[in-house]
């Protein structure tokens, strides 16, 4: 039988509850997501990119339905290298969307295959990102609640050395 399998795309630096929230709900719709964590070149991440993966892969403890990869290039070409036809999408709010709507028209343009799922964050999460919480957590502020335990001790650590 085919498996669906949805690709969850993003920088992850660090991974959030508003991130695993999307993950969990997407469940309910794809047999398998593979979170593909970005080498984005246009932003100065915090983690690397092997930590962002450690950090997610300790966070979905285990779940034989979640893949944890990472990508370079671009996101069509990912997709089409892993055999899927979906890729996932959390929209917070009208800030997300513009951004939003042009990455995916632009996927679209260079994969008509391929569609974008977007999934309204949860209202307990919806004001979660993890830029706002790593500017919370460099100023040794609680961050607690809002990601998961082992990103709250990581984010603790790297700020205690910088
Ligand atoms: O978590 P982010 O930073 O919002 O994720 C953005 C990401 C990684 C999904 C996006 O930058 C991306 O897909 N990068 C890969 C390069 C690419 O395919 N760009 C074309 C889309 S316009």
């Amino acid at each position: 039988m085919k498996k669906n399998i949805a690709v969850y795309p993003g920088s992850f630096d660090p991974i959030t509850y508003g991130h695993l929230d999307i993950l969990k709900r997407g469940l309910e719709l794809f047999d398998k997501i593979i979170v593909a964590v970005a080498y984005n070149v246009d932003k100065r991440a915090l983690f690397t990119v092997k930590e962002r993966m450690e950090l997610i892969r300790e966070s979905i403890k285990g779940n034989s339905h979640v893949e944890v990869d990472s990508f370079e290039g671009l996101l069509v070409d990912y997709v089409k290298k892993v055999n899927a036809r979906f890729v996932i999408r959390g929209l917070r709010a009208m800030s997300d969307f513009e951004n939003e709507f042009q990455m995916a028209s632009m996927n679209r343009n260079l994969n008509k295959d391929m569609d974008t799922i977007f999934m309204m964050t949860s209202k307990d999460y919806f004001f979660i990102s993890s830029r706002t919480i790593k500017e919370v957590a460099s100023f040794n502020g609680c961050v607690s609640g809002l990601v998961p335990e082992i990103v709250d001790k990581k984010l603790k650590e790297k700020f205690a050395k910088k």
